[in-house]
């Protein structure tokens, strides 16, 4: 029984990838190398043992697609593969749409054919409309605010679609929180080509040296501190909830929606001081604007996840902070300068 895994050279690709291998999964992985490198896929077969098929395919390419189903037995698809800077997704909506929709929509139609119905797709908390207080539920509204978000909401509705056509499918929607974090062995990691745009990329660098300052996007927001909150979720328990998807997928049909977050959240201050205290490192850092269109408040209610997936985060924030700084520590570059290093 093999499992593909589109973007599965990527930053929760790969830890996906590496708790399918450890629980006696086959995997074949379907990825572009456009935002993830060969390199974390050589690193996994290292701490496994275990081999991985690996096609270096842009979803777009419909008869490369058809070719991973044709040579290999294909039973089910985690779909991780897609654009996902929301910056970026503002400056080129196009390039998104036709990236996400379109790769999404191929796969989609190839899988048919091959009668192929069952999909765990990596969504996102960007599809809910922005919720001022409280625990995001699943029933909480929708709306994203942003071209990268409304590709994961479109992606969803098709979906949605794609099950009243055909009730064989089997199909669930993880709404990924804020995913920190490595694999405690540093060995693979988030490895965000050039500045990062998000908060424990960003600390890290500053923590080895990469980059001087911190500046923290607003201290004037209706929380305890005053900086934004959200809901960090260690990226190991984010694979395990994708296992816990796959399994179910196996045993029932229908499209349902989970939010993979802790259920806790924490200020852009406290995940300072916890960094700070776990590495030992100084993180300086200025006071700036708020960055448009960050909201205050965002995490989880992840109850249903909890009873219907039997799945629940076990790690906490020291751990996140911990297990993301020994990554950057041992991987100061990220995979770039290991790959040209492990050539010699
Ligand atoms: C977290 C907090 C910032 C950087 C994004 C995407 C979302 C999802 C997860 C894909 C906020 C503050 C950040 C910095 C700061 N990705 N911050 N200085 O914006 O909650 O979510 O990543 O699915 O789609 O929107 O994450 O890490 O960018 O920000 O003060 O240099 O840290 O204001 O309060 P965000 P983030």
């Amino acid at each position: 029984m093999a499992i593909l895994v589109t973007g599965g050279a990527g930053y929760i690709g790969s830890h996906t990838c590496l708790e399918l291998l450890n629980s006696g999964y086959e995997i074949v992985v379907a990825d572009n190398l456009s935002n993830s490198h060969i390199v974390s896929l050589r690193r996994l077969r290292e701490l496994t043992g275990k081999p991985i098929t690996f096609y270096n395919v842009d979803l777009l390419d419909r008869d490369s697609v058809e070719a991973i189903f044709l040579e290999n037995n294909i039973d089910a698809v985690i779909h991780l593969a897609g654009y996902k800077a929301v910056g970026e997704s503002v400056q080129m909506p196009l390039h998104y749409y036709h990236n996400n929709i379109t790769g999404t929509l191929i796969l989609c139609q190839v899988m048919q054919k091959f009668d192929v119905k069952r999909m765990v797709f990596s969504s996102s908390a960007t599809v809910y409309t922005s919720v001022e207080s409280g625990a995001i539920s699943e029933d909480s509204p929708l709306g994203a605010t942003n071209p990268y978000g409304r590709t994961k909401l479109m992606i969803e509705e098709m979906l949605r679609d794609l099950y009243v056509s055909d009730h064989d499918w089997s199909i669930s929607l993880l709404r990924y929180f804020n995913p920190v974090g490595s694999h405690v062995s540093g060995r693979i990691g988030e490895d965000p080509g050039g500045i990062p745009n998000n908060l424990t990329p960003y600390i890290t660098q500053v923590a080895v040296g990469k980059l001087k300052s911190l500046r923290v996007f607003g201290n004037d927001y209706p929380t305890p501190d005053g900086t934004g909150v959200r809901d960090y979720i260690h990226v190991v328990d984010l694979a395990l909830g994708h296992l816990k998807a796959i399994e179910k997928a196996m045993s029932t049909t229908g499209v349902e929606a989970y939010n993979l977050g802790t259920g806790k959240g924490y200020s852009v201050l406290e995940m300072i001081r916890t960094f700070e205290q776990v590495s030992g490192r100084k993180i300086p850092y200025t006071i700036v604007d708020r960055r448009p269109g960050d909201i205050a408040v965002c995490y989880a209610d992840p109850s249903k996840a909890i009873k219907e997936l039997g799945w629940a985060a076990q790690r906490g924030i020291e751990e996140m902070c911990a297990d993301a700084w020994r990554w950057q520590l041992h991987n100061p570059n990220g995979y770039e300068e290991m790959e040209q290093s492990s050539l010699v």
